[in-house]
């Protein structure tokens, strides 16, 4: 009998459950909503990016269904070759204007943005600087780029400004930074970025993938909220969170953009969204503009839940997003949080090591425009309880 070449997976897998670090998928079982059900329980959802809850908003179904009806369910090749329809390039089109950039280029998620523009504009001649809490899409970029990478350390850009003076003067280099980073929910800090940048000659890139539709005017992203527009030669923006649907893209200037269609592998080599999604997309991008009552509800719900979690004694890092983390310390402690609190109702993930650090292991929790007050209420309820029971308040 053949041995199984896999065995040593089962293995790892094995080492995972010692460690407290295998995971079940929790299975939802309807619509993705602020209340919903996972794992047939009832929970109040705190574990989503649906931060303005437009996956299942009507407008968005609508223009989805319609686009079903018109064009059909598939693209059937990839942008290159038979794939590019019209209604990708109207949502190409609408985000540029929205963005306030020259172009955009969508692509299948935020993941392949990143990973595809950054190992599209670098060479194995050039450098990356990249704060050490980046994306891993962003990471990934990177490694497929063959640059060299050089990290500094969270959001200190003195690091970074060191790391930049001591590299050739004229070698290429790209400064990177998430805007919202995903873990804590801190900003990066863009302003004093864009300088260095401009400062030293840089590329500058941000990864806006929990700005989108978040934060700035209208759900800009972070380039609007601090005013850098122009001053960012690259953004990334996702279609996944609060857009509610799926994809990425990338705004900049007609190079950059018309580069990318050339060169980003998952542009050339993987099959374009189906119309459908597109045309979500641009029934999103109409909900930003026209429903600004949503974007209002979304930071009051997250300053009522984030004030919540601070009276009652938890550490929350320095969030500044409706990303909110509730540190734990190890890794078995947040996962016993995570599972005590969906026993109650409430379903908040529990994220540790090798995501955070070994020490950092936390439940995140993710505030949405359409969570009710009682629902909030309630977490908060259920977060006094359990962390009381865990001593860690
Ligand atoms: C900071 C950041 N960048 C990029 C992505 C990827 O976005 P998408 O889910 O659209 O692939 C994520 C999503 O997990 C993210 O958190």
């Amino acid at each position: 009998m053949r041995t199984d070449p896999l065995a040593y997976l089962g293995q790892e897998l094995e080492s995972l459950k010692e460690q407290n670090l295998y995971r079940h998928l929790r299975i939802l079982e309807e619509e993705q909503k602020a209340h919903t059900t996972f794992d047939h329980k009832s929970v109040v959802n705190l574990s989503s990016n649906n931060y303005l809850g437009l996956t299942t908003h009507p407008r968005l179904r609508k223009a989805a269904m319609e686009a079903i009806e018109r064009f059909g369910v598939g693209s059937g090749s990839v942008r290159t070759i038979a794939g590019t329809m019209a209604i990708h390039m109207e949502l190409e089109r609408r985000l540029a204007e929205f963005k306030k950039v020259e172009a955009v280029v969508v692509f299948q998620s935020g993941f392949a943005a990143n990973a595809g523009t950054v190992s599209a504009v670098l060479t194995k001649e050039d450098v990356v600087i990249s704060d050490a809490l980046n994306h891993a899409s962003i990471i990934d970029g990177c490694r497929l780029s063959r640059a060299a990478i050089k990290v500094f350390p969270h959001k200190d850009v003195d690091a970074a400004r060191k790391i930049i003076k001591d590299l050739p003067a004229d070698q290429r280099k790209l400064l990177i930074t998430d805007g919202v980073f995903s873990m804590d929910g801190d900003l990066g800090p863009l302003p004093a970025l864009c300088e260095l940048a401009e400062e030293t000659g840089c590329i500058m890139m941000v990864d806006d993938a929990h700005a989108s539709g978040v934060f700035g005017s209208q759900g800009r992203g972070t380039v609007d909220h601090f005013g850098m527009h122009g001053r960012v030669d690259v953004q990334v923006g996702t279609l996944s969170k609060a857009i509610g649907a799926l994809g990425g893209y990338v705004a900049g200037n007609k190079n950059l953009i018309e580069f990318l269609y050339h060169r980003a592998r998952p542009f050339l080599f993987s099959t374009s969204h189906p119309p459908a999604v597109a045309a979500a997309c641009i029934a999103a991008l109409d909900v930003l503009l026209e429903e600004q009552q949503i974007i209002d509800q979304l930071w009051e719900n997250t300053r009522f839940f984030k004030a919540g979690l601070v009276f009652l004694g938890f550490d929350t890092s320095d969030s500044e997003s409706p990303i909110t983390p509730v540190i734990a310390g190890e890794s078995a402690r947040a996962m016993t949080l995570s599972d005590r609190l969906f026993e109650e109702g409430v379903f908040a993930q529990g994220i540790a090591f090798p995501t955070v650090a070994r020490d950092k292991a936390r439940v995140r929790t993710i505030v949405t425009a359409t969570h009710t007050k009682e629902d909030l209420q309630f977490a908060l309820d259920k977060f006094e309880k359990v962390g009381r029971e865990l001593e860690l308040i």
